[in-house]
């Protein structure tokens, strides 16, 4: 079996954090997003991925290489400009032998991908769709089914009202070879609006894979928080690193659940936690106190500071007396002077992009 994983996105909604980092090398729990998904499909024994990618491809393909050193087979595909969601597969096709799949490049999930297999197996339609149900799914696509779980229509981002369903595509589908003949070339074709509706209306058979895994689209920074907690909390099993937690050196107070990176500092009198995750290299000044937070490598937080439900990318530092408040991004490398008050919600970025895609 081999993988497709979409990395090609802009990641706009996590502006400013992926002008320096490409939405799946954000770190989850100190690694790239797009470690957890390969750990995850190596652990499913597929070893065979091939990545489109375009924007910021580079900070992929340095981290990743060949994909040896996971023991696994890394074919990257580097799209000049934006194919889609389905142009990308489509631009993959000579790599594709069989049966694949395809999996959104911003999805945490539990979802078993051998019982996902043995569900397609059973239904032998042209594919089959993880679905997933949420309280509000007008940031999704909806997706309609019957009782044996043929889907009959497909709505994408709905307003929240006339959402026709609360199952929505979980970004995971398991499609046929055949359905590459679907897409066509030298554009940009949306699976979600356009592949998957034609698949449908020539008569072909989609079935719907629904189940009450762990699920999170992380590619916004409310979501980005969510995660962290809910991985901090043992809600999303995740399989970490044995030790990683609560090393460093730590001298002022720690607030469980807290994760941290080795070569941390935590001057007396601070306050870290809870749900709190510190990168390599982090220092926390006496007296600071973080909660609700993502810090990632080399944060300088300055004594007294105060941070609340924040994400802060690496190289940043934070001025002694500094008030950072929730909902808080704050990209690579900025400077945040002493005292300053951050609203909730601040977005504290370059004033030009770091990067742009091609
Ligand atoms: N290679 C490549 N080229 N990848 C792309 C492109 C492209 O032109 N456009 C998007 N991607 C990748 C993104 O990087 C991401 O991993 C994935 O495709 C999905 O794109 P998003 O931009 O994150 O889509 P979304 O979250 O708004 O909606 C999609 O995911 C939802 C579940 O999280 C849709 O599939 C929805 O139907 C679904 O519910
Ligand atoms: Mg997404």
């Amino acid at each position: 079996m081999q993988a497709i994983v979409l990395v090609g996105g802009e990641g706009t909604r996590l502006r400013p954090l992926t002008y320096g980092t490409p939405k799946p090398m954000v770190p989850i729990m100190n690694a790239p997003f797009l470690a957890r998904t390969l750990e995850r499909l190596h652990a499913a024994g597929i070893d065979d991925v091939i990545l489109p990618a375009g924007y910021m491809p580079q900070a992929i393909t340095e981290y990743f290489g060949d994909g040896s050193q996971l023991g696994m087979k890394i074919t990257y595909v580097i799209e000049d400009v934006p194919l889609g969601t389905a142009g990308a597969v489509k631009n993959v096709e000579e790599y594709i032998r069989g049966p694949f799949f395809v999996l959104n490049g911003d999805v945490l999930t539990s979802l078993n991908l051998r019982e996902m297999i043995a569900y397609h197996e059973e239904k032998k339609g042209l594919g089959a769709l993880h679905l997933i149900k949420v309280e509000d799914p007008s940031a999704f696509g909806c997706v309609v089914h019957g009782e044996n779980g043929r889907i009959s229509n497909f709505v994408e981002k709905p307003k929240r009202e006339e959402a026709p369903t609360d199952e929505i595509n979980a970004g995971t589908y398991l499609l046929e070879r055949a359905v590459l003949d679907m897409i066509p070339t030298g554009r940009n074709v949306s699976i979600e609006r356009e592949t998957f509706p034609k698949i449908l209306a020539e008569g072909n058979a989609l079935y719907a894979y629904t189940t009450d895994d762990y699920w999170i689209d992380v590619g916004r920074p409310q979501q980005y928080l969510d995660a962290h907690r809910h991985i901090l909390s043992g809600e999303m099993p995740l399989q970490l690193e044995p030790g990683l937690t609560g090393q460093g050196n730590v001298q002022g107070m720690i607030i469980a659940p807290v994760h941290m990176d080795g070569d941390v500092l935590i001057e007396p009198g601070a306050e870290v936690g809870p749900n709190v995750v510190l990168g390599e290299g982090c220092r926390v000044g006496s007296g600071a106190k973080i909660c609700d937070s993502v810090l990632w490598d080399h944060v300088i937080v300055g004594k007294g500071a105060q941070i609340e439900g924040a994400i802060i990318a690496s190289g940043s530092s934070v001025g002694d007396g500094a008030r950072v408040g929730r909902g808080t991004v704050v990209g690579h490398d900025m400077v945040i002077e002493a005292n300053a008050v951050l609203a909730p919600g601040s977005r504290v970025g370059p004033v030009a992009p770091l990067a742009q895609a091609p």
